[in-house]
């Protein structure tokens, strides 16, 4: 399969079309971004960590009956992927208080959550990629009551999946992010990335509230080490996936 023209760069992913218009080649960059771009850099190696993460993940949610867009990954940083239309929609699951959720409601950090909330961001960096209701995404055109229903279905899904995973890793799921696309029949399937880029992930074993960070959040509050715990989340992975 030959790769041909660029159809999108994203901040940690460069999309390009092959020659078989059913697939895209997702190419993952070591490239780092917060705060909407406010804040670059770059992380070593976390294109290869991200994608074999990933790689992983979309494996075993699809042998759980969670359709997405994996296929394969012929290069340690690069995936096959199902062409997509991405729905602009970034859709946050969160088991526990923290980041935005904190900032705007006043709940304290790390408060266990009664139930997974899930909520809907419009994916639009113009705009700051804002809060939005559900009569706001449907006004907007963004999806369909179906759509939305059946992405909040699978969200709720994907977080009980990836709860467990995640504590068999030794690390507790805080929150994530999740993208979904639509396929040339019509069909609704995960897409992007479940990396520490996209999902807050606490380290079982630390009870300091720094130190237990093992994803972005290292990025983000500059609070050092971030190779190295990125190295360490792959590291799980790879052991719980050979394991099972
Ligand atoms: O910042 P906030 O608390 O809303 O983030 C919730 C979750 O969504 C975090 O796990 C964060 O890493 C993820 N996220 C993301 N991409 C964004 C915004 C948030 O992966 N653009």
């Amino acid at each position: 399969m030959s790769v041909n023209t660029k159809l999108y760069e994203g901040k940690a992913k460069i999309i390009y079309r092959t020659d078989n218009p059913e697939v895209f080649l997702a190419d993952f960059k070591d490239d780092a971004t917060a705060f909407n771009a406010q804040k670059r850099g770059s992380i070593q190696g976390k294109g290869i960590i991200n994608c074999t993460i990933s790689s992983k993940l979309f494996q075993q949610l699809a042998a759980h009956g969670i359709p997405n867009h994996f296929i394969d990954s012929p290069a340690p940083h690069q995936m096959l992927v199902k062409a997509v239309k991405i729905v602009p929609l970034e859709v946050v699951v969160r088991n526990i208080a923290a980041g935005s959720l904190c900032q705007q409601t006043g709940l304290p950090l790390g408060q266990i959550l009664s139930k997974p909330l899930v909520e809907f961001y419009y994916k639009n960096d113009q705009l700051g990629d804002p809060l939005l209701t559900r009569d706001r995404l449907l006004l907007l055109e963004l999806a369909t009551e179906e759509q939305v229903d059946r992405i909040t279905h699978l969200a709720l899904q994907i977080n009980d999946f990836l709860k467990t995973f995640w504590q068999e890793c030794g690390i507790t799921l805080v929150d994530f992010k999740l993208e979904f696309g639509v396929d040339s029949q019509q069909q609704l399937l995960l897409a992007d990335e479940i990396s520490p880029d996209t999902c807050r992930l606490w380290d079982n074993s630390e009870t300091d509230p720094n130190r237990r960070v093992m994803d972005k959040d290292r990025f983000r509050r500059d609070l050092g080490n971030i190779e190295n715990a990125y190295q360490e989340v792959l590291q799980r992975v790879l052991t719980v996936v050979e394991k099972n």
